[in-house]
């Protein structure tokens, strides 16, 4: 059994964790990933709530916890290619740590996916793709990986289980860090956004493995912060597989947006005595804005997710006033800045006096001397 008094100091990032995890440190292609802070923020529920930081890790978003373990294990077994099929923070982490290890990399994506997340992949060099239907792209990529042995870090196949399940145990050390930031006492409440539920998953994975280890006494209660509302119908209706939800319009959480969730998912809410919660684009833009304007993170849409669904949690009363609440700021703002409709993020022109500055502060912004 491992103790957790052998955890390592260093190295700074989460392959100090390599012992529990599927490639060894010696195999690692890290950018120093994880390790990430945790922050107070007030203003989501009653007290103020804790936030595991994710926008920073090396391509500002927690995939990089999932593409480091995936590519070191593709690396290390020879894999010719990295392929993924990505709206976007997955598709930017493959593209990262794939150039640094020297591997090609193709990401299939859509027409739709954000312009910043974008021109990131590709300014890591990778080949990036636009194919209209999700379906079709995961099609060409079991297609792909049957003949030309790609080593996949996406789906490509469906109803979607999840991701690279080697990729999925990186996010394990997010589980881990929690705790060990925690001094052991873990959260009664860890709220994240979900899509596939890789990162649910594997945090479930991660305390499960230390509860069994007895480093901590329980399992967080994992909420899943969704905009399908798939997985919400699987625990109300006792399905044992999350059902397709058909929608009207897209999300403007782009990379949330899914219509059914995972079984891994579900999974690891039932076994976590979680819960789903969905929420709408107008939860997503208050939480988003509110988040910068009173607190100083600018968060992806998508991240927002988590800080909308407990303020639901905690005006339903299901999280109580002294619970301990994490919320996970899974990417960076800068990754949709302008894509939620709303947004107001250009400057203003004036003229070049104080008469006018003053003018523009009071009219555009209500600011008055
Ligand atoms: C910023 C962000 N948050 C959350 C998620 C959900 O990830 P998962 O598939 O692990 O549920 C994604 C997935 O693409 C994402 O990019």
């Amino acid at each position: 059994m491992p103790d957790r008094g052998n955890i390592p100091a260093t190295p700074s990032s989460l392959w100090k964790y390599a012992d529990f995890l599927p490639v060894g440190i010696d195999n690692a292609v890290s950018l120093g990933e994880g390790c990430t802070p945790i922050v107070n923020v007030e203003g989501f529920g009653h007290k103020p709530i804790r936030v595991k930081d994710e926008s920073r890790n090396p391509t500002w978003s927690f995939k990089d916890r999932l593409a480091t373990v995936a590519v070191s294990w593709a690396r290390m077994i020879g894999a010719p290619a990295i392929a993924t099929s990505s709206t976007g923070n997955a598709g930017a982490a493959a593209a990262a740590y794939a150039a640094r290890a020297g591997i090609p990399c193709i990401v299939l994506t859509y027409k739709g996916a954000a312009g910043a997340i974008v021109a990131q992949m590709r300014s890591y060099g990778a080949m990036v793709l636009t194919v209209p239907e999700m379906q079709d792209r995961w099609t060409i990529l079991s297609q792909a990986i049957e003949e030309f042995g790609w080593f996949p870090t996406s789906p490509f196949f469906g109803p979607a289980v999840g991701s690279n399940p080697i990729g999925i145990e990186g996010y394990k050390t997010l589980a881990y860090e929690i705790a060990e930031q925690s001094n052991w006492n873990v959260p009664d409440w860890c709220v994240l956004p979900v899509c596939y539920g890789d990162a649910l998953f594997g945090m479930w994975k991660g305390f499960d493995e230390m509860i069994r280890w007895g480093w901590i006494d329980a399992c967080p209660r994992l909420v899943a912060a969704e905009v399908s509302g798939s997985l919400s119908a699987a625990a109300d209706q006792n399905l044992d597989m999350p059902p397709a939800v058909s929608r009207n319009s897209k999300s403007i959480a782009n990379s949330i947006d899914v219509t059914r969730g995972t079984f891994q998912a579900h999974e690891a809410l039932k076994r976590s005595h979680g819960c789903a919660i969905a929420l709408d684009d107008t939860a997503l833009v208050d939480a988003k804005n509110k988040l910068a304007r009173t607190s100083g993170l600018s968060v992806e849409t998508s991240s927002a997710a988590a800080f909308a669904a407990i303020d639901v949690l905690a005006s339903r009363n299901i999280i109580g006033p002294e619970d301990n609440v994490l919320a996970v700021l899974t990417a960076s703002g800068l990754k949709d800045y302008g894509t939620s409709g709303t947004d107001r993020l250009e400057a203003l022109e004036v003229d070049p006096s104080l008469s006018s500055v003053l003018g523009a502060l009071s009219n555009a912004y209500g600011f008055h001397v």
